[in-house]
C-alpha cells in the first residue's frame, strides 16, 4: 500500500482528499468531490459532473469504498457484503463503480466485468468460464438481468444464477483471512431479479449485499 493514500496523483496534480492523523486516514467528502470531478472528466469526457442530487448516494457509496466502517453503520451498510447498485437506464451506475474504485484502491477493488460478455465467453467456451469466477478475485457483475441465457452447445445454462451460487459459497466460506467481494450493477428490482435467478439466489442476494439504489426519477444522463 502507499503511504500517502490520502494523496491521488493525476498527471502532474496532486489531490488531497483528507489527512493523516494518528495513522489513520479521515477522508474528508468536500475534497473527495473535488478529486471525482476531475476524475470523472478524465475517464468519461469533459460532460461528466457530480449531480447534486445524487450527493447522498455518493456519499453513501464513498463510505463504503473507503471503508468507513463506522459512518457505513449508520447508513445501514455491512462494510463486509458487497454493492447491489440498482437504479434506472443510464443513471450512471457502471461510471460511478468505475470510478470510485480509483478512490481507496488499497481498500476496494475488484474487476468489473459485464454480464453479457460473461455468458458470451460461456457460450464459446462452455462450464470452464464459471471456474474463473469461483475464485477469490473480487468482482463486479455489471448489468445483470440483460444478458442472454447461456448455451454453450445447445446446453442451456443461468450462467449469472451458477457464478452468485458459487460466490455465495465463497462469500460464506472463504478461504482463511481473505474476504470475497461481490458486487452489482442492475436496473431490475428485486421481484424481477427474483423472476430471473429463481428464489434460491434471491434470498442469498440479500445476505451477501448492500442493496444502494438510485430513485426511481433519476434521469437517463445519456440524454
Ligand atoms: N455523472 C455523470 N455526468 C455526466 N454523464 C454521466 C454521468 N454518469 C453517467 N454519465 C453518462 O451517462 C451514460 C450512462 O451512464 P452509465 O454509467 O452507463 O449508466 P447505467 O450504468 O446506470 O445505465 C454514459 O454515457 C455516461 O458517460
Ligand atoms: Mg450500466
Amino acid at each position: 500500500m502507499s503511504s500517502t493514500p490520502h494523496i491521488k496523483i493525476e498527471g502532474n496534480s496532486k489531490f488531497q482528499i483528507g489527512e493523516i492523523r494518528n495513522n489513520t486516514v479521515h477522508y474528508e467528502f468536500e475534497k473527495i468531490k473535488t478529486y471525482l470531478n476531475i476524475k470523472g472528466h478524465l475517464l468519461f469526457g469533459k460532460n461528466f459532473k457530480i449531480y447534486k442530487e445524487d450527493e447522498p448516494l455518493l456519499l453513501k457509496l464513498c463510505c463504503y469504498f473507503i471503508q468507513d466502517h463506522l459512518s457505513c453503520a449508520q447508513f445501514g451498510i455491512d462494510t463486509n457484503k458487497g454493492l447491489l447498485l440498482t437504479g434506472p437506464v443510464g443513471c450512471g451506475k457502471t461510471s460511478l463503480m468505475k470510478l470510485l474504485v480509483h478512490l481507496a484502491p488499497h481498500k476496494t477493488n475488484f474487476e468489473l466485468i459485464p454480464t453479457r460478455s460473461i455468458v458470451f465467453n460461456f457460450n464459446a467456451k462452455g462450464y470452464d468460464v464459471l471456474e474463473k469466477y469461483n475464485q477469490t478475485q473480487n468482482y463486479c457483475f455489471d448489468d445483470l438481468g440483460v444478458e442472454p441465457t447461456g448455451s454453450h452447445y445447445a446446453k442451456e445454462c443461468n450462467v449469472l444464477g451458477e457464478i452468485l451460487l458459487s460466490r455465495y459459497e465463497l462469500f460464506c466460506n472463504p478461504e482463511p483471512k481473505r474476504k470475497i467481494f461481490t458486487h452489482i450493477t442492475t436496473n431490475l428490482n428485486a421481484k424481477e431479479l427474483e423472476r430471473r435467478y429463481g428464489n434460491r439466489v434471491r434470498s442469498r442476494l440479500r445476505q451477501m449485499f448492500n442493496l444502494i439504489s438510485f430513485d426511481e426519477s433519476s434521469i437517463d444522463k445519456r440524454k
